[in-house]
């Protein structure tokens, strides 16, 4: 408790050296109800499309201990952020550069040690992640799958919470399982939906209307569809060639596909909040109790 009010001072005094800056940076958060529905690959390639549109973008590999982002990106970086938890390097030196000009913070590969980390080490990399506020406008995290304390209070504290659902039912009903927890424990009243690995547009409304009609029913939850993204060989092969699919094969559907969300989220008036790093990590430590 006392670490807990010792890290929230320290990130309302960098808020306020920061507020100076101007805007704060917008945070997305990618989630999924089930695991291999392809929120990786979504965050990656969403981070390389919206890099590509002028914006100073920064994705955060955070499925702790499993790492899958440097996949794909290729990328196999020096240090982690379990070396700044572990007094090694500061954040700074952290920051790898990815394909395209984006930048990564990277997790640890197989670490059961980073897939356990306490609340106190939590919030000591949130806040060191904070000390990033002013040099990006916008952070997407990769979080992990399901209904877990750490990725459900990314998603509620974020601007953006984006749920990836495939066709499957039992994707729709797991990504039913987020939509619940974000709305009756958490409070959220927005989520953006990504229907991923469709067939046809017309697969994606039909999925995104399955999910919203269980919602409707249950919840006092809003769903918006953030486009979709179609199924494409040439995501499983640039992830064999450790390139994003956004580069390796620009021409694609699933390319395609997410440049158009990049540019709904550029665009959107329903997508413009921009409460910035240092907020949403404080929003971070206030709701981790909450989820649990
Ligand atoms: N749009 C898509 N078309 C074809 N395959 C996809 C698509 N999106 C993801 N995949 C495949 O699904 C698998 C899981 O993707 P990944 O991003 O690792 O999922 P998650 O992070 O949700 O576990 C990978 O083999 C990837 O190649
Ligand atoms: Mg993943």
């Amino acid at each position: 408790m006392r670490h807990q009010a010792q890290t929230l001072r320290r990130l309302a005094a960098v808020r306020q050296a920061r507020s100076a800056e101007g805007q704060g940076c917008r945070v997305v958060a990618v989630t999924s109800g089930k695991g291999g529905v392809g929120k990786t690959n979504v965050a990656g390639n969403l981070a390389v499309a919206l890099t590509q549109r002028g914006l100073r973008v920064l994705v955060v590999d955070g499925d702790l201990g499993m790492a899958d982002l440097n996949l794909v990106y290729g990328i196999a970086p020096r240090l982690t952020l379990l070396d700044v938890l572990a007094g090694r390097c500061t954040i700074s030196e952290v920051l790898a550069r990815g394909p395209a000009g984006v930048y990564v913070l990277p997790a640890c590969a197989a670490s059961f040690r980073m897939a356990n980390l306490s609340d106190t080490e939590l919030q000591q990399m949130w806040a060191a992640i904070a000390q990033l506020e002013g040099a990006f406008d916008i952070m997407v995290i990769d979080t992990g799958a399901g209904i877990g304390a750490t990725s459900m209070t990314f998603a509620a504290a974020a601007d953006q919470p984006v749920l990836v659902v495939t066709p499957e039912p039992s994707s729709i009903a797991d990504g039913y399982a987020v939509a619940k927890v974000l709305s009756s424990r958490l409070g959220v009243k927005r989520l953006w939906v990504l229907p991923n690995q469709v067939s046809s547009a017309r697969e994606a409304h039909h999925t995104f209307r399955r999910l919203a009609t269980l919602v409707g029913r249950f919840l006092d939850l809003s769903l918006v569809q953030l486009g979709h993204v179609p199924m494409d060989q040439a995501v499983a092969a640039a992830v064999r060639a450790g390139r994003p699919f956004q580069l390796d094969a620009p021409d694609g559907p699933a390319a395609r596909g997410l440049r158009g969300v990049a540019q709904r989220l550029c665009s959107d008036s329903s997508t413009q909040a921009r409460s910035g790093m240092v907020l949403f990590f404080h929003r971070c430590i206030e709701m981790h109790g909450g989820a649990v």
